[in-house]
């Protein structure tokens, strides 16, 4: 009896629709008697038999088919030349992209960044001896002078030896540093829209800036998802993502994942995995690639929610503000419209008071008060009652995960604990 290819993705068919990709991709070959969906592949070690680094498979904290198709999915999914690479999470994925700034140059990230990600690039910072520069990321003039503030500063003091992406190689970028060439300067992060705030960046505009300077660019995904937004197509280097969000979608995963077209970043980034060791688990990420099968209807539904709830949250008395980038007096509504192909589901809305938000967040019923986003069921939360989240958060914001229940019950539930 032959068997089955075990190989995924018969279907890089650059024809298709985006859903019709996510439910696609990442199948086994379509051979008789193959399964539809991949099994989860739960070995740890591998036949290989000589030369284990030419290996496909060989040691499952490198590689493992348990992740390729997800990879595979995710890597077509960000319009990506490279599969994609699963981290154990979404800050495991961002801690091994922000290890890439070298010793002596700048890392510029938002200020109302996801605060695992500052708190990260903190602690990254610190050890590696780089600097940190938070800047409004909406604000593409000001994140411009700190590119240049930041390339003057670092000029001269990167150590040409330093393992670093650094301009130069067919992909623009080499693993390391080569006498006689630059090395990087460092790195522009960008969430787009932010977490909690959702600010809107001009990511073409910034990408130029920073290439031009000869900054990596990697951006932060997760709350757009490839369906909504293709950071690579706008010029950045590498997009990260908390797969545990929208991508998975249903709450009972975590994990991360990182994206990009250039070999070296790509290797660079494989062996961070592979050397910090913090892998995702087969199970997680087959959870993960089921998730994404529904990721265009999920999209669909809980974005037409928010965008009834957020219209309705602007014209309520108790509300003091509404950011959504949907509605359209919103200050990242037209960029939105210009980089993104819909809104997105989070909505931030603020009250008067920490009281008042925390009242709301404990009078529904529906919506469940808590942390995290991306999930069918819609989340609430009070943002600032985690201590590590910036002081510039207003007190009173509430940050919803708007799900896909139907959309008057949600307002419903809604409207009574705003009253
Ligand atoms: C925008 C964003 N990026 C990254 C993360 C971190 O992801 P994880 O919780 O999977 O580590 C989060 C978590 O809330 C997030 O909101």
């Amino acid at each position: 009896m032959t068997q089955p290819e075990p190989a995924s993705s018969p279907t890089r068919n650059p024809g298709f629709a985006p859903d019709t990709v996510v439910v696609e991709i990442g199948r086994p070959q379509r051979v008789d008697g193959a399964s539809v969906n991949p099994p989860i592949d739960l070995s740890s070690t591998f036949v290989s038999a000589g030369d284990i680094l030419n290996s496909p498979y060989a040691y499952a904290r490198f590689d493992t088919p348990a992740w390729t198709p997800f990879e595979e999915a995710l890597g077509q999914l960000e319009h990506a030349s490279l599969p994609g690479l699963v981290f154990g999470s979404g800050l495991a994925a961002i801690s091994a992209v922000i290890s890439l700034v070298p010793a002596g140059g700048t890392l510029i990230i938002p200020t109302h960044s996801y605060q695992g990600a500052l708190a990260s690039a903190e602690q990254i910072a610190g050890r590696q001896n780089f600097d940190l520069v938070t800047v409004d990321i909406a604000d593409t003039e000001a994140v411009i002078a700190a590119l240049d503030e930041a390339g003057h500063a670092t000029a001269g003091q990167v150590p040409e030896e330093e393992t670093v992406a650094s301009a130069g190689d067919a992909d623009g970028w080499t693993a390391s540093a080569t006498a006689g060439e630059a090395a990087s300067p460092g790195m522009l992060w960008i969430e787009t829209p932010t977490n909690p705030m959702l600010e809107v960046a001009d990511v073409p505009a910034l990408t130029a800036a920073a290439k031009d300077r000869g900054f990596l660019v990697s951006v932060d995904n997760t709350f757009a998802t490839p369906l909504l937004q293709t950071p690579l197509d706008l010029g950045a280097d590498i997009v990260v993502h908390s797969v545990t969000k929208y991508l998975a979608g249903h709450s009972d995963v975590v994990l991360g994942a990182v994206v990009t077209s250039s070999d070296s970043l790509r290797e660079e980034l494989h062996t961070e995995r592979s050397m910090r060791g913090g892998i995702a688990g087969p199970f997680e990420v087959w959870l993960a690639l089921r998730g994404l099968r529904t990721l265009a209807v999920r999209l669909d539904r809980a974005q037409a929610n928010a965008q009834v709830i957020a219209e309705r949250l602007a014209a309520h008395p108790a509300v003091v503000e509404t950011r959504y980038p949907g509605l359209p007096n919103d200050p990242g509504h037209a960029r939105a419209s210009a980089q993104m192909n819909g809104f997105g589901a989070i909505i931030s809305f603020t009250v008067a008071t920490a009281d008042k938000a925390t009242a709301i967040a404990e009078a529904v019923r529906l919506w469940t008060p808590a942390t995290s986003l991306g999930g069918v069921e819609s989340l609430i939360e009070r943002r600032r009652r985690h201590p590590s989240e910036p002081a510039t958060v207003p007190e009173g914001l509430i940050r919803l995960s708007v799900g896909i229940e139907n959309l008057d019950d949600l307002w419903a539930d809604l409207e009574a604990a705003l009253a």
